[in-house]
């Protein structure tokens, strides 16, 4: 289809395929020196005073496994995470034998994990919690680091969207970097994040021995790498892990860096974009917008724009109405517990849903990228209105 507002809006620029092609000519391809700078300049992003160790991976879906395997979950425990994410999340814990908890959002107009549900939730058995930062708006870090302590848990965040955004992390509201508050954060690349490689995660600790783990684990739990090798740093190696083989390669790592260095910028831009629709969106009252009420808590992502649809309108016909207008939308996400296999896993525990089942129906997506005007906003909203009206 030729959108004329498109969900998301790539827009590659000539330094990004410079940076590829070096790559490309550099006779390098996998896992090298472009890919460690990457890592370093994520690094000081995140936090320039104390940057965490970084490792960059195949995609984020891969980060979040490492994860879990880093922290020794497996047959037997329970991962509370929220059913309101994108189904990798539930998946990196599935792939591990453990059994996924899922929890319920906080309100209509928080649609992030609530504390209170996960602390009913959590057994002998639960090992650790997974917030996502859901359209990079932060999960309640506090309450969450509270629980965790309490009960001895881990955290991992799910931080696909939120790269370069904060958090409190503390009653005096400490401010912290998305993804570096927990035990292990986990970033993606994908092709419509914030920033891309096309396919491509990050995965984050400031714990040594967990980064040991991770850094072992991405490369087959080898001690020594080809590049180490091909220095002449090394001769052979021992494998000291089950490993994976969970790398990027240097292209990637390339485009990464390149795509890092217009971040900031483009967070702002999509911070400008998302309080045009927070104005425009004000005139249409029977349309609720999450989180539009909230305090920022630092740099911000705002890597989407969802809205929760009126009861009584058909959700598709308004995507139907839109489409026709040339505005493409989306839905994030039909939760993980509607899904068939989900559903059925007897590795999945369900319980109450009650607010994630008021808002599953009604979710949609509108369009957000940097590029985006207030005039593009205003198409937009003018369009739902028009589609909400024969809805
Ligand atoms: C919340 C969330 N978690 C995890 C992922 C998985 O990321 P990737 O596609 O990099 O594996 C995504 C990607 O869409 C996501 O939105």
């Amino acid at each position: 289809m030729n959108w004329k507002i498109p969900l998301s809006d790539l827009r590659l620029t000539q330094e990004d395929r410079d940076a590829v092609m070096a790559a490309l000519e550099s006779n390098w391809l996998t896992m090298g020196e472009r890919t460690q700078a990457f890592e370093k300049a994520f690094a000081e992003a995140l936090d320039p005073a104390n940057p965490p160790f970084c490792y960059a991976v195949g995609n984020c879906t891969l980060a979040l496994h490492m994860a879990m395997v880093a922290l020794d979950i497996g047959p037997g425990d329970e991962v509370i995470l929220p059913s309101l994410t994108f189904v990798a999340t539930a998946n990196a814990v599935l792939y591990t034998g453990a059994t996924v908890v899922l929890a319920d959002v906080a309100s209509d107009t928080d649609w992030t994990m609530c504390p209170h549900d996960v602390r009913s939730k959590i057994t002998s058995r639960t090992k650790a919690l997974c917030p996502v930062h859901y359209a990079g708006q932060p999960c309640d870090m506090v309450e969450l680091r509270k629980i965790a302590k309490e009960f001895k848990l881990s955290i991992v965040e799910d931080n696909a969207h939120g790269p370069l955004a904060d958090g409190w992390i503390d009653d005096a509201h400490t401010v912290q970097a998305l993804g570096t508050i927990g035990d292990i954060g986990c970033f993606s690349f994908f092709s419509n994040k914030n920033m891309t490689t096309g396919e491509g995660g990050m995965v984050v600790t400031r714990n040594p021995q967990l980064a040991e783990k991770l850094r072992l684990i991405r490369a087959h739990g080898m001690t020594s790498l080809t590049l180490d090798r091909h220095k002449g740093h090394a001769f052979s190696y021992d494998v000291v892990e089950l490993g994976f083989n969970y790398r990027i390669d240097e292209m990637r790592a390339a485009l990464g860096i390149s795509q890092l260095s217009r971040l900031v910028p483009n967070n702002a831009a999509r911070a400008a974009v998302q309080q045009h629709y927070y104005q425009a969106l004000d005139a249409l009252p029977q349309v609720t917008v999450p989180f539009r009420h909230r305090v920022a808590q630092g740099r911000m992502a705002a890597h989407i724009l969802p809205v929760l649809l009126p009861e009584t309108c058909t959700r598709e016909a308004v995507q139907i109405a839109l489409r026709d207008a040339g505005v493409q939308t989306s839905i994030h996400y039909r939760p993980i517990h509607t899904f068939t296999y989900h559903g059925n896993s007897p590795q999945v525990r369900k319980g109450e849903l009650v607010m994630t089942d008021i808002l599953t129906p009604r979710i949609l997506t509108l369009p957000l990228y940097p590029s985006m005007t207030g005039d593009d906003v205003r198409t937009v909203v003018d369009a739902l209105r028009t589609a909400l009206a024969g809805a």
